[in-house]
């Protein structure tokens, strides 16, 4: 059923601004999932979200700020990987306690949108490995179909960064997660990247995977009668790979 509610508004800008200079913009829904986490709604972001949204960004610059918007969710999804101490020397010849990653990653793109979240991964991970995932909706029973996986042989013992950047009903993502539970990966090491979620499907996801961590740019409004995630941004792969 389409679902269009109204989201929260707020004033956005510096904070050496007076709240009467600064626009009113709206912002993501907040979600009471305590396994979503939305990025700050910082002006940053809100920037490079009216941006994609805008029907007349053309692709060059809906890939370019895409691509920012990809950059931040990778780097905060990093941030829920473990580390341990880490003592290094600095040139000075002081001692510095800091951290270093524990663990292997791997990154899954559901393709076709997915893929172009790659590169992001690629940038703050180097040769990371990358396994990709075909779901389409199967004509005649219109349910999410598995076509096509290919992953890691020892995906079971990695961290999976699951890429997709709109997140609808969440049918093709719920699969997704039943891939990679098959082949042996834990739900609390799969995190999920996302630009844009519909409330719905974020809730529907989150609450049936509790383990599986969700960092999403922005959660929207709803979804209208064609399950379009509003006010959303059109179709994101054909934004960024054909139009
Ligand atoms: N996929 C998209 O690209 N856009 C939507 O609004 C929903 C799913």
């Amino acid at each position: 059923m389409a679902s269009n509610s109204q989201p929260p508004s707020q004033t956005v800008g510096p904070e050496y601004r007076p709240a009467g200079l600064k626009p009113i913009a709206t912002v993501s829904t907040p979600l009471s999932q305590k396994n979503v986490h939305i990025l700050p709604q910082t002006p940053q972001l809100i920037a490079l979200l009216t941006m994609i949204r805008d029907r007349n960004t053309g692709r060059a610059d809906f890939i370019f700020y895409s691509n920012r918007i990809i950059r931040l969710l990778v780097e905060e999804g990093l941030n829920h990987l473990p580390v341990v101490g880490q003592e290094v020397s600095t040139p000075v010849g002081r001692s510095y306690a800091g951290v270093k990653f524990e663990g292997k990653i791997c990154g899954v793109s559901i393709m076709r949108a997915g893929e172009s979240m790659e590169q992001g991964l690629r940038d703050c991970c180097r040769s990371v490995r990358i396994g990709k995932i075909l779901i389409q909706r199967d004509e005649e029973t219109s349910k999410p179909k598995l076509y096509y996986d290919k992953l890691p042989e020892d995906i079971a013992d990695r961290w999976v960064l699951l890429l997709d950047p709109m997140l609808a009903t969440g049918g093709s993502a719920l699969m997704a997660i039943e891939v990679l539970r098959s082949r042996g990966v834990p739900e609390d090491r799969i995190l999920f990247l996302n630009l844009i979620a519909s409330p719905e499907g974020a809730k529907n996801f989150a609450d049936r995977f509790p383990k599986v961590r969700v960092v999403t740019a922005f959660v929207d409004a709803g979804l209208d009668e064609k399950n379009w995630i509003v006010p959303g941004l059109g179709d994101f792969g054909d934004r960024f790979y054909t139009m």
